[in-house]
């Protein structure tokens, strides 16, 4: 069955009257009002309607007003201001709604992407190097909106997008042959000698010349290039899940830049058949420039005078592997704000090139700002260094852990469990701190605050949903009952709290912005401390009272879990 917020159920039945009285049926939506509003409720669009046909804003909303009887819906509706509708439901019908959505699997969220495949590309970690804080942000963001996606009934694909193909792997091919190495390579290998051939080429030409011949080779499939740069490409993707599976982050697909090389050249036929591809001082381009562009935008470069592919070129016919393999209604690029014009390119020579023609597939770049450190520069390790990804995590464990102790958490508890805790704590600290920005904005990184368990934290809320949940097993709360909502003033704002997430969760899936689940989980953990505190739940006499407040108790807790999980975030049992 189809559920929908109050909101959502208000909103089709103003349609219904709007459509009767001949206003626009999109005019007609309901929102929730906001704090120290008049009402529950309100609905501008009688307002918006009457601007429209130049008619008297408040004897339009009359008119709805009056058509809006039924009386186990509405116990207040009124007109407010100019011509605004201000409605409040009925108690009865909160607790009916919250009763039907507590006993649905997404809580009134409908798998509105059913039959609809997404790719969603994040993580973009370059091999034989580090990942740093730039791949942490894109992992995370990249991973929760993959989370929402398929919450939301979407086909979701994850890739992982390595880069894998450009000059530094003819940097490290072409160091091996110059040292003679053949021993194993391991990823301590890698990272000791990637920095010394990176340098090396940037000083010497002559040094730079072999790296990019060895690319060249190496592209063009030479065997003992590409069984070399195989043995690392695996290695550093060991290390790579590593990293991820301590994070929580999943990808469904281990994909690279080099995986587009077989299909660059029948794209690049197509687009010079189409005229798009064309020659310019020994390149080829594709003019991506439109009338009204603002900025400058230049060709995107296919190939270099030399022959080479470049990164936009990988990306473009990318998206030819993609469309081909998974035929998506969209694909989904969480990359750095700072590539935006990279991406402004490619889209563009991909529509031009009927690549991902429009209105069939949708190429959206969700940028992100930078993680920065308390000086407000990019984070860097005290040594002045990248932070590498897994001694972020270890940081953040260490710091849990301290955590933990200070707040006399997980007291009683074994070594095992409380490591695995401290574990779950950093792990939700470093998302949460992460999620809990608008993803376009710079956030400064800061450890002691990220770990309270006081603020809008991550380790907050996991301490109020396990909070919850023991209080219930106290209570001997039974999950299959399902009680009837008492609704009073103590209750009310709770639960229409509660009653709101499928508009959160709209809100959040429209724009790509897991924050708003962030905003959304932390006021109901606030709103349940208020409710907690001012009434009695396990000494409640009033046997159907204690069971409605104990089945609201639930509903928070499944509800808090929920958000959670979808920002990737997991619950310990207890702590
Ligand atoms: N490897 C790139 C980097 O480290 C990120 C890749 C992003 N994804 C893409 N399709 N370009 O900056």
């Amino acid at each position: 069955m189809d559920m929908a917020s109050i909101a959502e159920k208000l909103t089709g039945i103003l349609e219904e009257v709007f459509v009767a009285l001949d206003l626009p049926r999109e005019l007609a939506r309901v929102q929730v009002s906001g704090q120290g509003q008049a009402a529950q409720f309100q609905c501008n669009g009688a307002f918006q309607a009457a601007k429209a046909a130049r008619a008297n804003p408040r004897e339009i909303a009359q008119k709805v007003v009056d058509r809006l009887g039924d009386v186990s819906v509405f116990s207040k509706v009124e007109i407010g201001g100019p011509g605004f509708i201000n409605i409040d439901v009925m108690d009865a019908f909160i607790a009916a709604h919250l009763r039907e959505t507590a006993a649905e699997e997404r809580l009134g969220v409908s798998a509105s992407g059913a039959g609809q495949t997404i790719v969603l590309d994040y993580g973009g970690p370059n091999i034989a190097k580090a990942m740093h804080v730039g791949h942490l942000r894109s992992s995370i963001i990249g991973d929760s909106l993959r989370r929402m996606y398929l919450f939301a009934g979407f086909e979701a694909i994850g890739d992982v997008h390595m880069g894998d193909w450009g000059t530094p792997m003819g940097m490290i091919l072409s160091e091996l042959d110059i040292s003679g190495y053949d021993g194993p390579i391991t990823m301590d290998y890698l990272a000791e000698i990637y920095p010394k051939a990176a340098s090396a080429c940037k000083e010497d030409e002559v040094r730079m010349a072999l790296a990019r011949e060895a690319t060249r080779k190496l592209q063009d499939g030479d065997v003992g290039y590409t069984r070399r740069w195989r043995s690392f490409i695996d290695v550093s993707i060991a290390g790579m899940k590593a990293n991820f599976d301590q994070l929580g982050v999943h990808f469904d697909e281990w994909k690279g830049e080099s995986d587009a090389h077989p299909f660059i050249a029948g794209m690049i036929a197509d687009l010079k058949a189409q005229g798009l591809a064309v020659e310019s001082d020994g390149a080829l381009v594709v003019a991506v420039a439109q009338d009204g562009d603002k900025k400058e935008i230049p060709p995107l470069i296919l190939l270099k005078s030399d022959g080479a592919v470049l990164y936009g070129t990988t990306d473009l016919a990318t998206i030819v592997e993609r469309v081909s393999a998974h035929q998506p209604f969209k694909i989904l690029y969480i990359v750095d704000q700072r590539q935006a014009l990279h991406f402004e390119q490619v889209f563009r020579a991909a529509r031009l090139g009927k690549i991902a023609p429009e209105g069939q597939v949708d190429l959206v770049h969700a940028g992100f700002g930078t993680m920065n450190g308390p000086d407000g520069k990019p984070f860097k390790t005290r040594a002045g260094g990248v932070m590498r990804l897994e001694d972020l995590i270890a940081q953040g464990i260490e710091k849990a852990q301290g955590r933990l102790d200070e707040a006399e958490l997980a007291k009683d508890m074994d070594a095992g469990e409380r490591e695995a805790i401290a574990q779950k704590v950093a792990i939700a600290a470093l998302k949460f701190a992460d999620l809990q920005n608008n993803r376009i904005a710079d956030y400064v990184f800061d450890i002691d605050r990220m770990t309270s368990f006081e603020g809008k934290t991550g380790p907050y809320l996991l301490y109020q949903a396990v909070r919850i949940r023991s209080l219930l097993k106290k209570a001997g709360w039974d999950e299959a009952a399902s009680a009837d909502f008492v609704m009073t003033d103590t209750e009310r704002e709770l639960a229409l709290l509660l009653a709101e997430w499928p508009d959160h969760f709209a809100a959040a899936l429209k724009h790509d912005t897991p924050h708003v689940l962030c905003d959304y989980a932390y006021r109901l953990a606030q709103e349940f401390s208020s409710f907690y505190g001012r009434c009695h739940i396990l000494s409640e006499e009033d046997e159907a009272l204690r069971a409605s407040r104990l089945a609201l108790c639930a509903l928070t807790q499944k509800q808090i879990c929920m958000v959670l999980a979808l920002l990737g975030i997991d619950v310990p049992e207890r702590m």
